[in-house]
């Protein structure tokens, strides 16, 4: 499928959630949803949901809506799920250690391959199946494998160091958890995810309730 260049963050950013909640319609068997139900279930107006898609494809059908297996599909080739991505953990602490240890995003396409860490004391350890290794051979490393997606749980001192040394390893997809802006060239992506904020969302939501 085609890239489509001018679509905005927001849509981009509904995305994901349009590709669970039809992945729990075919789980449940449901052949076909109306844009009103579909948006009902998710909680987007109908002309949301048509909108969003529409910067895609034309996927509906008047009068019958949308056919659950075909739209997942065509989600999940817009995601770019078709493609298999692997990634390195950079960082092998609590956090590292911790996203080391969920075994599902493979789902997502992603599969972890390596962790990185200064630590002597972690280097050589495995989390499942995954080998914690001197951050010193980490160039080396890069050289040697593919590699997607950077995944940084470092402090934040040391962030945008071990940024660089897998930009300039050509690592074009950054993965980032630590509370600090990253600075990357234009071909570099970054995606940031901080529970923090997402918290504080949560209390403010909750604020004179
Ligand atoms: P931690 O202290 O348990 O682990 C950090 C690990 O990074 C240690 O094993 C340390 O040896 C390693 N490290 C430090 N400098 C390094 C370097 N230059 N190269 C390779 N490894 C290096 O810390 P924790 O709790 O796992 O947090 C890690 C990061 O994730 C922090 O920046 C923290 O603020 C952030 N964090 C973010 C969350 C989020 O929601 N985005 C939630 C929890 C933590």
């Amino acid at each position: 499928m085609e890239k489509k260049k001018n679509v905005s963050m927001a849509v981009i950013k509904r995305l994901p959630k349009y590709h669970r909640y039809l992945k729990e319609l075919m789980r449940n068997d449901v052949d076909r949803i109306s844009s009103k139900e579909l948006g009902e279930k998710i909680g987007f107006t109908a002309s949301q949901i048509r909108q969003d898609l529409n910067n895609f494809g034309d996927f509906g059908q008047q009068g019958y809506g949308y056919n659950v297996k075909e739209l997942y599909k065509q989600i999940s080739l817009i995601l770019g799920l078709d493609k298999e991505y692997t990634g390195v953990i950079i960082g092998a602490g609590n956090l590292g250690q911790a996203i080391a240890n969920y075994n599902r995003f493979s789902e997502s396409g992603l599969s972890i391959e390596c962790i990185f860490d200064a630590n002597p004391k972690l280097i050589g350890m495995r989390i499942r199946d995954i080998e914690i290794k001197d951050i010193d051979t980490l160039t080396q490393y890069l050289q040697e494998n593919s590699t997607d997606i950077g995944i940084i749980c470092v402090p934040r001192i040391n962030a945008q160091k071990v940024t660089d040394m897998l930009v300039k390893s050509g690592v074009k997809g950054i993965w980032n958890f630590a509370p600090v802006d990253l600075v990357v060239p234009d071909d570099v992506k970054v995606e940031n995810v901080h529970l923090s904020e997402s918290l504080l969302t949560l209390v403010y939501l909750m604020k004179d309730n």
